[in-house]
């Protein structure tokens, strides 16, 4: 695995989460090979860019990738993806199981547990960097949390299928649900791992009180889950401990975005890489 870091960019609605991640993802893009991802259903990095972006993968400029993720299309692919994977089971488990398959598709949790699955392909895919522009703060406190529930729950299913693979090896039967059910677990445990030891939360807001307590309440929410950092854009005045990214004219297009000062948070992240977590970088233009 080639990644370095993995951040994501939260915050109220209109602090500047995907015009960080955006100019953040471009900067690295210098470093090494990057990705960026939004989650945000309202996405907005093709407007950013001045650039189709889509649901397909796309190279915007060197070394940079970017892809808006669709909801609906993510659960689908998901619920197909376990679906042809129980497909050569026992008919008795496959019944149960394209049933579990079906409630899915229409689960509380299934497009956080297809997004999940999803950052783990892109992880595996070989990028140095990935930036994760996310929709404002209750999406993401949902998805860390949905990972802590599908954890469990698959943490239950390798129990009921470690006991049924006593009775089929009783009966003289091969099964394969407990293999399956391996690999989706081994997959969640590899994300948490990914999250704990190289993931970084930006916690975005402007100088102004509502912003402010909601970056709060996210650094509250999901330090245990995930180091979060919390990152003043359209910095003036305020001081504290927090990442500081000036205002800058037209942000928009990516000749814009390269003015933006987003050295503070890469070099946040090349600290992190350095062993150097606890400097905060001061931003001046
Ligand atoms: N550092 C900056 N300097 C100047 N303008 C900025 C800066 N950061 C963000 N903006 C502007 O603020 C507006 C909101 O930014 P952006 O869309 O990135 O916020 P967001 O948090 O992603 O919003 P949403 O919650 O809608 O996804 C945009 O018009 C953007 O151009
Ligand atoms: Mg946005």
């Amino acid at each position: 695995m080639l990644l370095k870091r993995l951040a994501f960019f939260g915050g109220k609605g209109g602090v500047g989460k995907s015009t960080l991640a955006c100019a953040t993802a471009l900067r690295l893009s210098q470093e090494g090979k990057t990705l960026l991802v939004s989650i945000d259903p309202a996405h907005s990095i093709s407007g950013i860019f001045g650039f189709p972006v889509g649901s397909q993968l796309k190279e915007v400029s060197k070394n940079l990738y970017a892809v808006e993720l669709e909801g609906e299309r993510l659960v689908e692919e998901y619920a197909k993806r376990v679906l042809e994977a129980i497909s050569g089971l026992t008919p008795s488990v496959r019944r149960g199981l394209m049933a579990y398959a079906e409630y899915l598709r229409l689960s509380p949790t299934a497009l956080e547990t297809a997004m999940l699955d999803r950052l783990v392909d892109f992880i595996m895919e070989g990028y140095e960097y990935i930036m994760v522009d996310s929709a404002p703060t209750g999406q993401l406190i949902r998805l860390f949390k949905s990972l802590q529930a599908v954890r469990g729950w698959f943490e239950l299913l390798r129990r009921v299928a470690k006991e049924r693979q006593k009775v089929e090896a009783f009966m003289g039967r091969e099964d394969r649900l407990l293999k399956i059910v391996e690999e989706r677990r081994k997959r969640l445990e590899f994300l948490s791992e990914v999250l704990s030891k190289k993931g970084i939360l930006f916690a975005v807001a402007r100088e102004e009180p509502l912003s402010l307590e909601e970056a709060s309440r996210l650094e509250k929410e999901l330090k245990g889950y995930i180091e979060v950092r919390r990152v003043i854009n359209c910095w003036r005045s305020m001081e504290g401990n927090f990442l500081k990214v000036e205002e800058v004219e037209k942000p928009y297009g990516l000749e814009g975005l390269k003015r933006i000062p987003a050295a503070g948070l890469v070099d946040a992240i090349k600290r992190y890489l350095d062993g150097r977590p606890d400097e905060y970088p001061h931003v001046s233009s």
